[in-house]
């Protein structure tokens, strides 16, 4: 049987499959490793199950044991992996795509919903009994005719782009390339982040992290959108330069923001806390029991497959 860490807790259904499967090293109290644990902890197993708390950048990989040949990771994004260099120790990284687009799409409109909606204010005031209805209270802005941009449509901002449209939202993205007509679904496609932007009330960030996308959202950037618009993230918080995005709310360039990713996780930028205008969540994108369920197990499934044909269709290096 192969040797494999699980690097965080899992759902139990998912540790029993994982128990199943391998001789698996389950980590029942959650502890977080740390960069050292986790190259100490790898020794003899054959694989890792990781999730994007785990930093496994190219000094950490390149300390593991000879005998890791997989990094199973327990996400979608895979920016806590340097797949360059595991590529260079033989080492197959995978990921778990689709089973999450559900889950986080929802959160993604649950963002755009929140930050145009003045939900953090809203929510604050009724705990507080310290309201009074009048004509023009916590008036927010309507989803309904507003342009959303998507950055990134993959299968989540697609999905993001769906639901969007149902309720009256007027579709454009930017993408590496032009989707298929049956894809776009009618959405507006601009081949320049700057066309994007120009036109986006409503910003939906969904592109992967990647030295390409890190900060992309910038004090620059940020100038490209209409007076007023609202920026909202459900991807990574690395696309974003926070203090720009800081201050952009200031000014009021930037009318609210919707954010579930962070740069630093957990630890935002206290500056955004400063804010009514900011509808904050703490990473909860795949967070149901469905996904996470169907996410763990997929990530054992590709340990499964990777080890019964020397690869897998979710290996992303
Ligand atoms: C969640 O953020 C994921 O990448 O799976």
């Amino acid at each position: 049987m192969k040797k494999i860490l699980v690097t965080r807790k899992l759902l139990r259904s998912c540790e029993d499959k994982a128990l199943k499967s391998f001789d698996a090293n389950l980590n029942l109290n959650d502890e977080l490793y740390s960069q050292k644990k986790l190259i100490e902890m790898s020794e003899g197993k054959d694989g890792i199950l990781s999730s994007l708390t785990d930093k496994l950048d190219a000094e950490t990989i390149n300390k593991l044991p000879e005998t890791i040949k997989i990094i199973s990771n327990f996400a979608v994004g895979f920016g806590n992996i340097d797949l360059d260099a595991a590529k260079a120790r033989g080492i197959a990284v995978t990921n778990t795509p689709d089973v999450l687009t559900d889950a986080t799409a929802e959160i993604g409109i649950l963002l755009i919903l929140g930050a145009c909606r003045r939900a953090s204010e809203g929510i604050e005031s009724a705990k507080e009994s310290n309201w009074k209805w009048s004509a023009d209270y916590l008036i927010g802005k309507q989803l309904t005719g507003a342009r959303l941009g998507v950055l990134g449509m993959g299968r989540i901002g697609q999905k993001i782009a769906k639901i969007a449209k149902s309720l009256g939202m007027i579709i454009h993205y930017h993408n590496r390339s032009k989707l298929s007509e049956e894809k776009e679904q009618g959405a507006v496609y601009h081949d320049n982040l700057k066309s994007l932007l120009s036109v986006s009330d409503v910003l939906s960030i969904c592109c992967p992290a990647s030295k390409e996308t890190i900060d992309m959202i910038n004090k620059e950037t940020i100038e490209y959108l209409p007076k007023g618009a609202v920026v909202t993230n459900v991807a990574r918080g690395d696309i974003v330069e926070d203090e720009a995005l800081i201050d952009a709310l200031e000014r009021r360039k930037v009318y609210a923001v919707g954010l579930d990713v962070y740069k630093n996780e957990p630890n935002l930028n206290p500056g955004y806390l400063k804010y009514k205008s900011a509808f904050i969540l703490p990473h909860l994108g795949s967070a149901t029991k469905e996904t996470r369920t169907a996410m763990a197990n997929l990530a054992i499934d590709n340990i499964d497959e990777f080890f019964k044909t020397g690869d897998c269709k979710n290996k992303v290096n």
